[in-house]
């Protein structure tokens, strides 16, 4: 080492005109590498060695099974009222349930509810039963042998509704080339909700 005794701080080397100088490092910049040091150990011990923390995948799994217990809930909580549901005719409900038709079940249903796979919508003809809580509970348990969807878990219970009232207006409607019906049981006689 061929050190400057007028520099103390320079090192000896060079390399193209660039000389290192050995600074101190700052004690907080040191104490700060020392806690990641401690805090690994601590980390490494708590989560791999004792294993008393929960990783990612089992913190995720705490997370959704939380999730899912509240979804629950609120679907047997809505399950458990509709007997007392009626279609509703609020212009927003109505277009939020236009939307989810159009984008979920148009497909099948036609967008002016004629029928295509599934059934025609407008007539009186019904095989699951004609008023709004039977289209409710079919939507929500579908019937998968013959093709409809069940939609509990995919849509939310107000989405439910909302679909369920917008598929209300398309009573008594006649979009052209409608499917013919499918059922011999009439539409029920009780009185509209729309009137
Ligand atoms: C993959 C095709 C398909 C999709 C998507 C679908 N449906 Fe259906 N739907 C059917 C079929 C098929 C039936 C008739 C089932 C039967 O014959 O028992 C049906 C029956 C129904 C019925 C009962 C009709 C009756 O006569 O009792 C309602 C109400 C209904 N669907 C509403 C909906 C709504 C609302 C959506 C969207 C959220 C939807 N469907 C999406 C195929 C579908």
């Amino acid at each position: 080492m061929n050190k400057d005794p007028n520099e103390p701080l320079l090192e000896g080397h060079e390399a193209d005109g660039i000389k290192e100088l050995d600074n101190n490092l700052p004690r907080w910049w040191v104490w700060l590498f020392n806690i990641t040091i401690i805090f690994s150990v601590i980390y490494m011990a708590y989560y791999h060695v004792l294993g008393k923390g929960n990783l990612q995948i089992a913190e995720y799994e705490l997370e959704k099974s939380a999730g899912d217990r509240i979804k629950a809930e609120s679907v047997a909580k809505f399950e458990a009222t509709i007997g007392t549901l009626t279609p509703s005719k609020d212009q927003s409900v109505l277009s939020q349930g236009l939307q989810t038709y159009t984008t979920l079940c148009a497909p099948c249903h036609r967008p002016d509810g004629g029928g295509l796979v599934g059934p025609n919508l407008c007539d009186d003809y019904w095989i699951h039963g004609s008023n709004y809580v039977d289209n409710v509970k079919t939507i929500i348990n579908g019937i998968p042998e013959k093709g409809m969807l069940t939609w509990r878990g995919v849509l939310k219970p107000n989405e439910i509704q909302a679909v369920a009232s917008y598929i209300y207006t398309f009573r008594g409607t006649t979009p052209p080339s409608p499917k013919p019906r499918e059922d011999q049981a009439p539409a029920s006689t009780g009185p509209s909700p729309f009137e």
